[in-house]
């Protein structure tokens, strides 16, 4: 499967260099990232993006800016790499993944109250334990997620949850990509995703590009394609899954939910357990991001299309209830409801 590199860092470990997701799908563009506040924006500015993607690119984030770090006292190294993890932390609040990836690699020097030069040389590896782990249980969630499709399925899916945003197989496209590699044949609506478009400037450019047959669709189209029977599932991936299965996803993943529920398709989220949450006991305590109003109203189009003066509300996720959720795909299996029962005794959770 060719593929874009979408996060790497330099032989050194001085440098991070990240594909800028914002210029695609018309300019494949490289940004070379080294100091905190660089990395920081390029989360916030959706450079890099995805909930996986974050956790990896926050595991080399922290392994690069270590190499800058010139103490050599213990206590000193912790206190800023605490700092610098914890600052990190706040570019998007609703993708788990991030806080996930950012504990492990505080977690790592706790555990290794070495001399700061080793401990800086693990942080490098710990980094690429993470982005290989992450590539393994896309593998796994994509052969899970193969045994619900058939052959001739049409697949609807939300926002971008490729590889762009989860590396290697990427999520929520990882069955599609399998059963294209196995001759299934597919056929997938791509939803644009207002308003920052991921479905159509990523989804359906990623997948065109490895020869998967792919349409996409406005948003407000879904209801059509699935009551015209083009639609067999939807697959979907996630920012964050509660202990009861409620989910966080792209603004307009719930509608989609609700639209299957409706006409009787089965309604899927694929993720990879850094994405659930065991410590959020359900939808209602998912932080949701709100972002910029010019996203709504000014992004993409030659002229303010809404007047300035006009309010506007712009929350980027909204919360999927379990109760219009089919199942979840992990690495690990596939999970069905009770999903507060059967998420725990999956992952071994007390
Ligand atoms: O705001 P983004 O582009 O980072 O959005 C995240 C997503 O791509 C989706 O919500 C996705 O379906 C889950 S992340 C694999």
């Amino acid at each position: 499967m060719q593929q874009l590199q979408v996060i790497q860092i330099t032989h050194d470990a001085k440098q991070l260099i990240i594909l800028d997701q914002t210029q695609l799908p018309n300019h494949e563009n490289y940004l070379t990232l080294t100091t905190l506040q660089q990395m920081w924006d390029a989360i916030k500015l959706l450079q890099v993006r995805g909930a996986p993607a974050i956790g990896v690119f926050a595991g080399y984030a922290m392994a690069v800016l270590a190499q800058y770090d010139q103490h050599t006292n213990y206590t000193q190294f912790k206190e800023t790499f605490d700092q610098q993890a914890n600052y990190l932390n706040t570019a998007r609040p609703t993708a788990v993944n991030l806080s996930w990836a950012l504990q492990r690699m505080k977690n790592y020097v706790v555990e290794h109250k070495e001399d700061t030069r080793t401990i800086k040389k693990g942080l490098i590896d710990e980094a690429k334990r993470i982005d290989a782990e992450n590539i393994a249980m896309n593998q796994k969630i994509a052969e899970y997620g193969l045994t619900l499709l058939h052959e001739g399925d049409g697949i609807l899916t939300h926002c971008n949850a490729g590889y762009l945003a989860c590396l290697g197989y990427g999520t929520a496209t990882a069955p599609m990509y399998l059963a294209h590699e196995s001759g299934m044949h597919i056929h997938v609506y791509s939803d644009e995703t207002r308003p920052l478009l991921q479905g159509a400037r990523l989804t359906s450019y990623e997948l065109f590009k490895a020869g998967i047959d792919v349409t996409s669709i406005c948003d407000n189209m879904a209801s059509i394609v699935m009551k015209q029977g083009k639609i067999q599932c939807a697959m979907v991936g996630c920012d964050r899954i509660a202990a009861n299965g409620d989910f966080a996803n792209k603004i307009g993943t719930s509608g989609v939910a609700i639209l299957a529920k409706y006409y009787n398709i089965p309604f899927y989220t694929l993720a990879p357990s850094s994405t659930i949450d065991f410590n959020t006991p359900d939808g209602q305590h998912i932080h949701i991001e709100e972002r910029n109003e010019e996203e709504i109203g000014e992004m993409w189009y030659k002229e303010p299309m809404i007047l300035k003066d006009i309010k506007k509300y712009n929350p980027s996720f909204d919360v999927t209830d379990h109760s219009l959720l089919t199942a979840i795909v992990t690495e690990k299996g596939i999970v069905y409801p009770p999903f507060d029962v059967n998420l725990k005794k999956l992952f071994n959770h007390q």
